[in-house]
């Protein structure tokens, strides 16, 4: 990677949206859709609408697309959501907006609320999850599923403790640090950019806090949502401390 005197610190995912797909080609989205769509096809057949809250680049929405749902994606990054939208096969076909998943509502109901890759970790405390657990409950139809997914505390302290990645594309190289925090549930991708194009190093700081099971579990028992499963991986076998990724699925019964 080449090294550059000049730092430009960036708010996460301004820069990094316009590598993002790229250094994120290993992840699977079709496969990732196929899961949301089987827990759909379990949980709520009558599924119609689906809105992915933090949806970033809209790649799974193009995969669920295919499914033949109505699709309404939002994230926080302006830079993200613009990439989404360069995505959509005509002008009417998926809708996205930015948003922050703290604070949004909906002139609609949707029928499934999905907030995926971890992007709730990126919510540092419980309060946060409890005002968007309300934005959600508000949108949902009657019925309608909450689906999640958090990455574990041995996800974090299996790969990414002290991690290095440097890697290369068109016209960037970057380097990504990761770290864990233990004492404090925190983990950290830095990342360093070098576009041809710009004369400054980006720099990127991504924080996010890792929760215990047993805290999310409380905090769900607390809350108006039904737990319908909490599941390892993209399976229906039951999430542990274990798992590197759990989904968790809630239903909106009134
Ligand atoms: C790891 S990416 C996942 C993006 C997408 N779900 C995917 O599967 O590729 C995390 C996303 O969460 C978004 N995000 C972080 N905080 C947010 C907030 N408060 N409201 C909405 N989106 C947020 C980021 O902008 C980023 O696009």
């Amino acid at each position: 990677m080449s090294t550059r005197s000049q730092k430009l610190h960036a708010s996460p995912y301004s820069k990094l949206a316009l590598i993002y797909d790229d250094i994120m080609s290993h992840v699977d989205y079709r496969r990732w859709a196929q899961y949301i769509s089987a827990i759909i096809e379990r949980y709520n057949k009558e599924t119609n609408t689906i809105l992915d809250i933090a949806c970033g680049t809209g790649s799974l929405l193009l995969e669920l697309y295919r499914e033949k749902y109505q699709l309404i994606g939002f994230d926080f990054s302006f830079d993200m959501v613009k990439k989404a939208r360069e995505k959509r096969i005509t002008s009417n076909d998926l809708f996205f907006y930015q948003g922050d998943m703290r604070f949004f509502s909906l002139n609609l109901k949707v029928d499934a609320a999905l907030c995926l890759y971890d992007s709730i970790n990126y919510l540092t405390e419980f309060d946060q999850w409890k005002l968007m657990f309300d934005c959600v409950w508000r949108v949902l139809s009657s019925g309608g599923l909450f689906i999640f997914d958090i990455c574990t505390e041995k996800n974090s302290i299996k790969y990414f403790s002290q991690y290095i990645e440097s890697n290369a594309g068109e016209n960037y190289d970057y380097k990504r640090e990761s770290s864990y925090d233990k004492r404090k549930n925190v983990h950290i991708n830095k990342f360093a950019i070098n576009f041809d194009h710009e004369y400054e190093q980006i720099i990127e700081s991504h924080v996010q806090r890792i929760y215990l099971l047993n805290e999310v579990e409380k905090l769900i028992a607390e809350s108006k949502f039904h737990c319908l499963g909490i599941f390892d991986g993209f399976s229906f076998r039951r999430g542990s401390e274990n798992s590197l990724r759990v989904h968790y699925v809630l239903q909106k019964v009134v």
